[in-house]
């Protein structure tokens, strides 16, 4: 039908036809993937190829945002990397930006008194936060900064393997359930969440942000009672 090769690619061409399937597909992403660290080309891993938690910090710091332009230290995690608990929190504060470890501030010592209050100490636990930088004026993540650090959770996640995820607040029940359903729909029940890397789900359950009490403490009643929810399961589990 066509006389010549060059006829034929001048069809393709003409049909729309600009890449062609080979036996091994163009690696589009792997470059980008790669990150490097300053001028020394030291390469830092891609978020699939980490196994650590502490490796996603040299990632998060190249990861170009805003948000590392205001913050002083990344707040990612703090806690026991064998906990079958981990605790979802929003953004870092004030002390928290300072000490590059997140719950420390005001926030913090209310949760270390609600985790006493079920026997609970956060060096047995693993706390991080969605977004790992600080927000401009304590503001609340956009859904699209939401997102944009989801990978970074999902990887944590994926690492640490908890049995039980506690979300504090709607930032982390939007990254998480992804759901448009607000908290005192989401309270009370257990979720399921799992990722495409993984083989089990885990359960999740909704609670009060410990900043949200502060500020309204006619809520510790509810939060009291997804703390025994949460109790009951960890002693199942
Ligand atoms: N500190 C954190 O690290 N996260 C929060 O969500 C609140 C205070």
């Amino acid at each position: 039908m066509f006389q010549s090769n060059k006829e034929y690619l001048e069809f393709l061409k003409q049909s729309g036809v600009h890449s062609f399937l080979q036996e091994t597909p163009n690696n589009l992403l792997d470059d980008k993937q790669k990150q490097t660290l300053d001028n020394t080309n030291k390469e830092v891993k891609s978020i699939d190829e980490i196994t650590e938690i502490k490796d996603l910090i040299p990632l998060i710091s190249n990861h170009n945002s805003p948000l590392s332009k205001t913050a002083k230290n990344i707040a990612l995690f703090d806690g026991n990397l064998q906990s079958k608990l981990m605790i979802i929190g929003e953004a870092p504060e004030k002390e928290d930006d300072e000490q590059g470890i997140p719950f420390v501030g005001s926030a913090g010592q209310l949760l270390n008194k609600m985790l006493s209050a079920i026997q609970l100490e956060r060096k047995n636990i693993y706390i991080t936060n969605t977004i790992p930088w600080i927000l401009p004026q304590n503001r609340a993540p956009t859904d699209q900064e939401i997102l944009e650090y989801l990978p970074f959770l999902q990887r944590q996640i994926e690492i640490l393997k908890p049995k039980i995820i506690y979300l504090l607040g709607t930032a982390a029940v939007k990254a998480i359930l992804s759901t448009p359903l607000n908290l005192s729909d989401l309270r009370e029940k257990w979720h399921n969440y799992k990722s495409i890397n993984m083989n089990t789900s885990i359960k999740v359950l909704v609670s009060h942000h410990p900043s949200t009490l502060l500020k309204s403490p006619k809520l510790k009643k509810e939060a009291w009672g997804d703390l025994q929810m949460l109790q009951k399961k960890l002693n199942e589990n």
